[in-house]
């Protein structure tokens, strides 16, 4: 089952000179315990689009179009592309009709319910007393089962119709800015939906000691006291490898390796169902390094979590990722599993992205980098954003901007010429 389904989000953020068009319509999908790399040159939109999950957008950003479904059941889902297809192209008038439509034939199923469930209740009262109804308690569980059943497929058609699992429908005001003091994200965000902060170094705050911090965290959100919260955040300091002893010591007393543990103990708290890891090692040595990658490999496993580790290093996906999404300039490039985005790489970007980081496990390859810089996003090339830096870039590339092409199952290029580019690099091996 999806948990994660992110769909065409656009987010702007408004400058002097106009608009930064930071995230430009990307779509993923991330599934229950899976892991997925979001890798891309640095200003490309990474962080912008974790914030847009997590909806902790600076004020100057404001969605402009997209949806972030969280959580929501597959038969909903399933509803949802279904009226989506079917209202491709209709006016806003046609999908509010059919809302009218279910909710015509829920609300007499809900009136009816209330009923059932009355006349249950009085009858459950009076046992012993002669019955003012003639209908036996089992017969009316009965009906209310069916019921139940009827108006539970109507609620999923007004849920798929109205993208009730849309965490932008939840917050979002007219202007597309999001209000992140919704008591109902407040509830999702850190319990749902933690994230661990690009530069974690310095997310504590430094007159306070690291264990209070946590502590505080946990009984913030949950009914507990300070005392089992400390338990807690003790036993999440041995889970991260830092010896509970130190819980009591101020950020500055803590290595860089011992914060980025501590932000991810602290990202842990409430067991979330989904982590955000925003380049969750680029700030450690490389032998630190691995022994974060070790320990996020060990939360995959031990706790099923499914995760999004954004990353510009590729090597770090390539570690701990099921897939990957590989953005550029605010767009999708290319997505697909892992293995499939190394092995049969399908984009001209990920090419060189992939022949810019040196492999450590394969074959020797001489690194060619990309030619030139990201563009700028306020005024960002037309068609697709990468043809002034691509090799293989053709007139159509500077028109339409590309649609996603399925090179095999799973696996999507954003690129004009995937298919032939694809039996190109094939040949080549
Ligand atoms: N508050 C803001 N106001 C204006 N522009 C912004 C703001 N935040 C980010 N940007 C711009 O949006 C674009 C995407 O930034 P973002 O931080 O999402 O990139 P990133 O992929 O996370 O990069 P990095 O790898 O360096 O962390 C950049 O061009 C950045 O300058
Ligand atoms: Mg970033």
């Amino acid at each position: 089952m999806a948990l994660l389904e992110v769909k065409n989000l656009k987010v702007h953020f408004k400058i002097e000179e106009g608009w930064v068009k930071a995230v430009d319509g990307i779509s993923f999908i991330i599934e229950l315990g899976e892991t997925m790399g979001l890798v891309g040159e640095s200003g490309c939109g990474k962080t912008t689009a974790a914030y847009a999950i997590t909806q902790l957008l600076p004020p100057n950003g404001f969605i402009k179009g997209g949806h972030i479904f969280f959580k929501e059941p597959s038969r909903v889902t399933e509803l949802r592309r279904k009226y989506d297809e079917s209202l491709k192209g209709a006016s806003s008038n046609a999908r509010r009709k059919e809302i009218a439509r279910v909710t015509k034939k829920l609300d007499p199923l809900r009136g009816e319910q209330r009923r059932l469930q009355e006349e249950l209740g009085k009858l459950q009262q009076q046992r012993g007393r002669a019955p003012e109804s003639t209908a036996s308690p089992a017969a009316l569980k009965k009906r209310l089962d069916d019921l139940a059943t009827e108006a539970g497929g109507l609620e999923d058609r007004l849920s798929a119709l109205t993208y009730s699992y849309d965490l932008l429908r939840i917050s979002m005001r007219k202007d597309g800015s999001l209000d992140d003091y919704n008591e109902k994200i407040r509830k999702i965000r850190w319990t749902e939906i933690s994230m661990i902060f690009q530069g974690a170094m310095n997310a504590f705050n430094p007159v306070f000691k690291v264990g209070d911090q946590i502590v505080e965290a946990i009984v913030l959100h949950k009914d507990v006291s300070d005392d089992e919260a400390r338990e807690r955040a003790k036993e999440l300091f041995e889970f991260v490898g830092v010896g509970p002893d130190r819980i009591d010591n101020y950020p500055h007393e803590f290595s860089g390796g011992m914060k980025q543990r501590a932000m991810i103990a602290l990202a842990l708290a409430l067991n979330p169902s989904f982590i955000i890891a925003d380049e969750p090692t680029t700030a450690l040595d490389v032998i630190t390094q691995d022994r974060i990658l070790v320990e996020i490999r060990r939360l995959q496993e031990q706790l099923n979590m499914a995760m999004m580790i954004i990353t510009h290093d590729v090597s770090v996906v390539a570690e701990v990722s099921d897939n990957i999404a590989v953005m550029y300039a605010g767009l999708m490039m290319e997505v697909g599993k892992t293995t499939q985005v190394f092995k049969n790489t399908a984009h001209p970007y990920t090419a060189g992205l992939l022949g810019s980081f040196p492999s450590i496990k394969g074959k020797k390859k001489r690194l060619i980098s990309i030619p030139g810089f990201p563009p700028d996003l306020v005024n960002p090339p037309s068609g697709c954003p990468f043809h002034p830096r691509c090799q293989y870039a053709r007139q159509a590339c500077q028109e339409g901007r590309p649609k996603g092409v399925e090179v095999e199952p799973g696996h999507i290029s954003y690129c004009h010429y995937a298919k032939e580019l694809w039996d190109e690099l094939r040949r080549r091996e």
